[in-house]
C-alpha cells in the first residue's frame, strides 16, 4: 500500500516539475520570440501569460507538498546518507530560489506603475531564463539523488 502511495506522490512531483520546466522552455524558446516580433495579438499574449501563471502556482504547491513527503520518506529510510542529505539541501536551496523568482516578479508587478499588456508580458518572460537554468540543475540533482539511493541500497 505505502509503495503505491509513494509511487503516486513521486509521479505527481515529476509531473509538476515537467509542467513548470517544460512550460518555461516553451515560453522562452517559442512564445517569447513570437511575442517580441509582434506575431501574436496582445489578448492572446495576456491570456497565455495568465494561464501559465496559474500553472506555475499549482506546480509550485504540488512540488513543495509532494517534495516534503518524498523527503521525509527518504530521510527516514535506509537510503539516507550524508551525500544524499547534502545534495537534497542544495536542491531545496535552488528550488527556493526558483520560488522566490516567481514570488518576486509577482510582487513587483503589483507595486509597479501601470504598464501596457505587451510590456508586462515581456517583463514576465525576463526571469524565465533563470528559472530554466535553475530548473535544469534541480533536475540533474534529482537524478543524482536517485543514483545515491541506488548506490546506498546496493551497499546494504
Ligand atoms: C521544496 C522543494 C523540493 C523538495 C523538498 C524535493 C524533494 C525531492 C525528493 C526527496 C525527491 C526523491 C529523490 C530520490 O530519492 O529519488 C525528488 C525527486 C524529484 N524532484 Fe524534487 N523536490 C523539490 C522541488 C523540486 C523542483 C522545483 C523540481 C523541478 C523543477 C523537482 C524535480 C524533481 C524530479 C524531476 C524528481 C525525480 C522524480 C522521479 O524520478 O520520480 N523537485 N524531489
Amino acid at each position: 500500500m505505502s509503495d503505491y502511495f509513494f509511487l503516486i506522490v513521486g509521479w505527481l512531483h515529476a509531473m509538476a516539475a515537467v509542467a513548470w520546466l517544460g512550460g518555461s522552455i516553451f515560453y522562452w524558446l517559442v512564445l517569447r520570440p513570437a511575442i517580441r516580433s509582434r506575431l501574436i495579438p496582445e489578448p492572446v499574449t495576456r491570456f497565455a501569460g495568465s494561464e501559465f501563471n496559474q500553472l506555475v502556482t499549482l506546480s509550485m504547491w504540488i512540488l513543495v507538498i509532494t517534495g516534503g513527503v518524498l523527503m521525509f520518506n527518504r530521510l527516514s529510510g535506509p537510503s539516507a546518507s550524508l551525500p544524499y542529505g547534502a545534495t537534497l539541501g542544495l536542491k531545496i536551496l535552488l528550488s527556493a530560489w526558483m520560488f522566490f523568482l516567481v514570488a518576486g516578479r509577482r510582487s513587483k508587478r503589483r507595486t509597479q506603475f501601470p504598464q501596457g499588456p505587451f510590456r508586462r508580458a515581456v517583463n514576465a518572460l525576463g526571469h524565465i531564463n533563470m528559472t530554466i537554468v535553475l530548473g535544469a540543475i534541480v533536475f540533474l540533482l534529482s537524478d543524482t539523488l536517485r543514483m545515491l539511493v541506488e548506490r546506498q541500497l546496493g551497499n546494504n
